[in-house]
């Protein structure tokens, strides 16, 4: 993927020559002005301090999964809980230790004890034409009818996210998974927990564990980067990059941009250019840790250009273009109408990374495509000057 080491040094002296006669100014070390905040009116707005009820992004994040079946959807005694748990659960968590550089710990106790049976037949909740969130919240209710037997079991307190899992059997019922926004209360109108997902079982059998730390990212107030829009792919506006676009897509790990919202990456890992001039940065990738993870330019309160490094490491093992990759934030755009947009600078490919990998390929780099990127309209431009190993310099242009 990369060069040998030799030629990589001899791009990165070859580099530094050609940038002698511009002198770049270097960039502020206040990063304030580049946290966008969020508009609150605006569905999981991408800004900083969403006034949401979301649950904690870092430290434990402390979940609790039932499982559930159904009087025309019986579990099979060959697919105990456990067997979903183990499928879930242990890969979820590691994805986010990860992901989160240890920031977040989630901690799912599951009661694998049974499944519980539902007052209602799987068929009763019509999943697949789609449901209102009332009646969301009467199968979300349903379930911790049958789980708490009218009291006598009470979920754990401090249970920040609720996890509803359905037996395999039901896979023609349940057809998708769906975070409900609002607070869980069983009908007696006792408290039980901040979010709640509610897994369909098509979804985990294709994305597998992913499955749940995309849901698990809406608890957090993430939005979703596939588009809402009849008609536009799946993976339009991010292509396979971050999970909470495509699920299956190539570099799931999360945008650095979403990390510094989390709390997962600190001001320390962000270089903030909010002044028009040059500026020169060294991005190292989004999957190791330590570095800078992002220049974010901030073109006014509500937009910006991102670019971070993202290369076949970590989280993002199949990443098929290492590069930089450029997107655009605006904070007045709502859930999947495309908060954010990945940049393409290869247009002109059929990308990689599979079937639809349009955007896949969409990074700056010196070893294929391009390696400059002028953003339509924005005044930003973005040029690879050298590459050493996993390091990427960039010098940014804003007029
Ligand atoms: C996870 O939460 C359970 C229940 O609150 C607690 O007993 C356990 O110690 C926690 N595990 C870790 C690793 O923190
Ligand atoms: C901020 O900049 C973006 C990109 O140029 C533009 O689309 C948007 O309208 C601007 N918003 C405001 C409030 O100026």
């Amino acid at each position: 993927m990369f060069r040998t080491a030799v030629l990589s040094l001899f791009l990165w002296q070859a580099a530094s020559v050609a940038s002698k006669p511009c002198k770049p100014k270097p960039h502020s070390g206040d990063v304030s002005k580049c946290k966008l905040a969020a508009h609150n009116d605006v569905h999981f707005s991408a800004g900083f301090n969403l006034a949401g009820d979301c649950v904690p992004s870092t430290g434990e994040l402390k979940a609790f999964m039932i499982f559930v079946d159904f009087s025309d959807a019986e579990a099979p005694s060959n697919d105990p809980p456990k067997n979903l748990r183990d499928f879930l659960v242990p890969d979820a968590q590691d994805w986010y230790t990860k992901a989160s550089n240890g920031a977040l710990t989630l901690n799912v106790t599951a009661d694998v004890s049974q499944y519980y049976r539902m007052p209602a037949s799987a068929a009763s909740y019509h999943w697949s034409t789609g449901l209102s969130s009332a009646e969301h919240l009467v199968y979300i209710q349903d379930a911790l009818q049958a789980y708490t037997a009218n009291g006598a079991r009470p979920p754990p307190p401090e249970t920040e996210v609720l996890y509803l899992v359905p037996t395999r059997s039901a896979g023609s019922y349940m057809t998708r998974s769906m975070a409900y926004d609002g607070r869980a209360n069983t009908r007696e109108g006792t408290y039980v927990a901040r979010k709640t997902v509610t897994f369909g079982v098509d979804p985990f059998e294709t994305w597998g564990f992913k499955a749940l730390n995309h849901e698990t990212g809406h608890t957090m107030c993430l939005p979703d980067y596939y588009p809402y829009a009849a008609g536009l792919d799946t993976r339009y506006y991010v292509g396979g990059w971050s999970a909470m676009g495509d699920i299956s897509g190539p570099g799931p790990d999360f945008f650095a941009w979403d990390k510094w919202r989390l709390g997962w990456l600190s001001d320390d890992n962000v270089e903030c250019v909010a002044k028009h001039g040059t500026s020169e940065h060294v991005l190292t990738p989004l999957e190791v840790k330590g570095g800078t993870k992002a220049v974010v330019i901030a073109v006014n309160g509500t937009s910006a250009v991102v670019a971070e490094a993202r290369v076949a490491k970590g989280l993002d093992s199949s990443v098929c273009a290492p590069g930089v990759l450029l997107y655009t934030v605006d904070t007045t755009v709502a859930t999947g109408d495309g908060p954010l947009r990945v940049l393409d600078a290869n247009p002109s490919t059929n990308g990689c990374g599979g079937d639809n990998g349009e955007l896949n390929d969409a990074t700056l780099s010196l070893d294929q495509g391009k390696s400059l990127y002028d953003v339509p309209g924005w005044g930003v431009r973005v040029r690879v000057v050298s590459q050493d190993g996993g390091k990427f310099k960039i010098r940014v242009h804003y007029s």
